[in-house]
């Protein structure tokens, strides 16, 4: 897990991007701590009280001299458009870096990015520090229609192994994300693929990979209540590295999973082979 601090956060920039918001918010002593796939937890709109829960994000980017990290967000209900109403100057309070991150390989690797949505946020860093290292990265970024891709002239910027797919045809490759996923991981000799969205979209992209023998990891979000591995409201079953089957809390054994082991047609149920399933009254 990550060591995370609490921050009263002055948000530095507040600007629009496709279908998302942008926030920059300034802090001391966060932006340092920030590997790829960590997110930040902010309390947004608890004027009345109501809105107890933070709520997360993943971290985009992180500058440690301007002390400043970077989200991008979707308004989604009540607290992200309480988010976007906000102003540069305003203060935020965050708590941050949260969770694991993504791991990286040794050495220079072949890596496929794939994102449905705003799923790029935590992959654009991780893309730097494989290619720091003399690795090489593709990108596969996809969404349901060309307002909701996210990163698509960040990903051309930093690579020409770039694929976009919107489901309705209106940018790119008409289909679904993992349309071109087999070929594209065959043409950059992908070692690993780390994948970012929704969970429909992460599943379909392990089945691929594991058909394919590639690496997988992928970025989960639960809904989460603490987020620091108190309440149990994030998790989802894994099998572990001795076969057997856990529940594990997405806010601090993840975000970060390996894709292979995430039993994805399980998520929100408790199935009998899991460990301590008989004391939690599943079967
Ligand atoms: C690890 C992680 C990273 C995330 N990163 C991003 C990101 O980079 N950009 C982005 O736009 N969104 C991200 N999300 C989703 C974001 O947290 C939710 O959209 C947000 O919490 C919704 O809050 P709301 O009050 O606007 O909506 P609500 O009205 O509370 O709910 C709207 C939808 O958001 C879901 N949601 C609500 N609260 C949470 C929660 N605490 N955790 C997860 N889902 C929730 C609900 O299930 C519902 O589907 C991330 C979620 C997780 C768990
Ligand atoms: S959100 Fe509370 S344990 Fe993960």
């Amino acid at each position: 897990m990550a060591h995370p601090v609490q921050r009263q956060a002055e948000i530095v920039e507040l600007s629009p991007v496709g279908a998302y918001h942008r926030l920059v918010l300034r802090a001391e002593g966060i932006a340092e701590r920030v590997l790829p796939g960590h997110f930040a937890a902010l309390a947004v709109d608890r004027a009345d009280g109501s809105l107890l829960l933070r709520r997360p994000f993943f971290v985009h980017r992180a500058d440690p001299a301007e002390a400043t990290v970077e989200v991008v967000f979707a308004e989604a209900g009540r607290g992200t458009r309480a988010l976007a109403r906000q102003r540069v100057g305003d203060v935020v309070d965050v708590v941050a870096p949260l969770g694991n991150a993504f791991p990286i390989p040794t050495g220079p690797a072949s890596a496929l990015m794939v994102a449905g949505g705003y799923g790029g946020v935590p992959l654009f860093g991780l893309a730097e520090r494989i290619t720091e290292q003399g690795g090489s990265v593709g990108f596969i970024l996809g969404a349901s229609t060309a307002d909701r891709l996210f990163g698509v002239e960040q990903a051309r910027a930093f690579t020409p192994d770039v694929l976009v797919t919107t489901e309705d045809g209106s940018y790119g490759i008409r289909g679904q994300i993992t349309l071109p996923l087999t070929e594209a991981m065959r043409a950059i000799e992908a070692r690993v693929v780390y994948a970012s969205g929704p969970t429909g979209m992460l599943r379909a992209v392990a089945e691929v990979c594991a058909r394919e023998g590639v690496r997988c990891f992928t970025a989960v979000e639960q809904t989460m209540a603490c987020g620091v591995g108190v309440c149990m409201s994030c998790v989802l079953p894994v099998v572990g590295e001795d076969g057997v089957s856990r529940l594990v809390r997405s806010c601090v054994d993840g975000p970060c999973l390996d894709g292979s082991r995430v039993r994805w047609e399980d998520i929100g149920a408790v199935p009998p082979d899991l460990e301590g399933a008989a004391a939690m009254g599943g079967c």
